[in-house]
């Protein structure tokens, strides 16, 4: 009889073969992460691409993500499962739109969340992710006016944390994040009242200021697994279960459906499957290419931000 190869095996010797790295985001389906070589938060991703030396990356996240590690890895291949597998905060802004401003604004500092374009990234000063958007954003002379983008919830959040008055921010908003609704919290409160609530920067201010923990999909696994309690609320996607069920064992998570698909799942990360990972693996497509300049420019804030520690 034929030996049938699992779809997972065919993964592992495509990888070997490609001598390829697969980088997973925690809001990948559960078979994703578990064949990945490193799964984190966008920040640890970017580093786990800096440091990579094979030949190709199958970046199972989305395609923001991708582009940040092909301009780190210009040399390599840097391929995705899904394409289309795209951001709402990268759909609210353009590079036109920051370049107007900048005419407009040549004062300012343009601080960039990674979900952007690398289009957008090319026009800023520096990028930030939901971990270190305080640091950076404390990194800049108090005296220089800030703009930041795209996201008007992290925005807020780094504004109050910082008490940082001349920072303009972007109303740009994610999908799942900025939908999560107060009301539902204070109900899943109401229903596990002993169960501490971590939540994602990008939730609306009215869900945050409910947070006993607030911080990257991956500083909110950390925090769940050394906080002495049982249970948990979690507001972000729910592809964190992954990695909390793994490094805490016998502690339970609750997540709170956002308002629009009565679940807590991105629409985008979940466009990728094992069959697609396993089909760009074999095509080597879809792949990311980048103009040499687009790359060059954009390097610099990404850069910038790598080297804050
Ligand atoms: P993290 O940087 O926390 O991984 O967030 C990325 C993201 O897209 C959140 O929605
Ligand atoms: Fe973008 Fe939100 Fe999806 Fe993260 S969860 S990739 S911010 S749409």
């Amino acid at each position: 009889m034929p030996v049938v190869q699992s779809i997972t095996e065919e993964i592992l010797d495509l990888k070997r073969q490609r001598r390829a790295i697969i980088l997973a985001h925690h809001y990948q389906d559960s078979e994703i992460q578990e064949i990945a070589d490193a799964i984190g938060d966008s920040l640890e991703l970017a580093r786990a691409a800096q440091k990579f030396d094979g030949d190709v990356i199958a970046f199972c996240g989305v395609v923001f993500m991708a582009e940040t590690a092909k301009v780190l890895n210009p040399s390599r291949t840097v391929i995705v499962p899904d394409l289309d597998a795209g951001c709402s905060l990268v759909d609210s802004c353009s590079a036109a739109q920051i370049r107007a401003f900048r005419a407009r604004h040549p004062d300012h500092v343009v601080v960039s969340y990674i979900n952007t374009s690398v289009e957008v990234k090319a026009e800023s000063d520096i990028l930030c992710t939901s971990r270190n958007a305080v640091k950076i954003v404390n990194s800049i002379p108090p005296e220089k006016p800030i703009l930041f983008l795209p996201d008007i919830n992290l925005g807020n959040y780094v504004k109050q944390q910082t008490g940082r008055e001349n920072m303009r921010i972007w109303q740009g908003s994610c999908v799942v994040h900025a939908t999560f609704a107060a009301r539902k919290l204070v109900a899943a409160r109401l229903a596990h009242p002993a169960a501490p609530v971590a939540a994602h920067p990008e939730c609306p201010s009215d869900v945050l200021s409910m947070a006993d923990f607030i911080g990257s999909t991956s500083a909110i696994i950390e925090w769940c697994v050394a906080t002495d309690a049982k249970e948990f609320i979690v507001m972000t996607e729910s592809g964190v279960t992954h990695s909390l069920k793994r490094l805490a064992p016998g502690k339970q998570f609750h997540f709170v459906p956002n308002e629009n698909c009565n679940c807590s799942e991105c629409p985008y990360m979940r466009r990728n499957t094992l069959e697609k990972l396993r089909d760009a693996l074999d095509k080597l497509e879809p792949r990311m290419e980048l103009p040499e300049e687009l790359i060059r420019r954009a390097a610099v804030p990404i850069e910038c931000m790598l080297a804050v520690r």
